[in-house]
């Protein structure tokens, strides 16, 4: 018999390997895949193209229902698209990253995407890996498991670094500066900050490989669906 559907939270800053091991975890188990942190991003590009000043949340709140943002579910190839164009290069530039904290502060935004994932979510009869910042807390308060992930500041840094190597030119102090500003954004925020669920385990992979973390997720998820 095919296992039951299990829907998985999967929260932490950036630079814990949460998108990498999110995917590789839905792709093992056969199950879709979400990343909000996309959509946040994608929202952030369409603002910024159409010149809506990112800094006033009253502009931002106007204009939170405007684009039409579709999500992939695919671990294998996921997939964004605002308006219909392709998004997924565009939402991963160093303008969208350094605009994405304040549009997501906007609680017309929040409102808006977290609607749209808890309907990706219900429409996964297989079960759903969803990763961000507020699943465990705020969109997805009933997943069958919740995962809080987390590494040292210097960690963080040194990925989140190693990924933009080739792209941009940043120097670790720079990534490190960044990524603390972010960090500081996503978790003082007053509508769903990035915070750990009561009832989410916690993973510090500041000393796991990358093939650890999936391993010990995975893990997780079995005794979950095995109990
Ligand atoms: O995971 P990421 O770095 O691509 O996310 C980009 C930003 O989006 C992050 O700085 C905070 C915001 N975000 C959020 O507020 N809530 C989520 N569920 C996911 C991301």
């Amino acid at each position: 018999t095919a296992p039951a559907a299990v829907v998985v939270g999967i929260d932490g800053p950036s630079g814990t390997g949460k998108s990498s091991t999110s995917r590789a975890v839905a792709a093992k188990l056969g199950l879709r895949y979400l990343d909000t942190g996309a959509q946040y991003r994608a929202i952030t590009w369409w603002m910024l193209a159409n010149g809506i000043d990112v800094d006033d949340p009253a502009a931002v709140a106007a204009a939170a229902g405007k684009p039409d943002i579709v999500s992939g579910t695919d671990p294998a190839a996921p997939a964004i698209t605002v308006d219909g164009a392709d998004a997924s290069g565009p939402i991963r530039t160093r303008e969208v990253t350094a605009a994405v904290s304040a549009v997501s502060a906007v609680p017309a935004v929040r409102t808006r995407l977290t609607g749209l994932q808890r309907s990706i979510a219900a429409a996964a009869p297989v079960g759903i890996v969803v990763e961000g910042r507020d699943i465990g807390t705020t969109v997805l308060p009933d997943a069958d498991l919740k995962i809080f992930l987390t590494a040292s500041p210097e960690a963080r840094a040194a990925r989140r670094s190693g990924e933009l190597k080739g792209k941009e030119a940043v120097g670790l102090a720079a990534t490190a500066a960044a990524l603390a500003k972010r960090d500081a954004a996503d978790s003082g925020r007053s509508t769903s900050p990035l915070a750990k669920a009561a009832d989410a385990v916690e993973v510090d992979t500041t000393e796991l490989t990358l093939e650890q973390v999936i391993e010990c997720v995975v893990t997780l998820i079995e005794e979950k669906r095995g109990a």
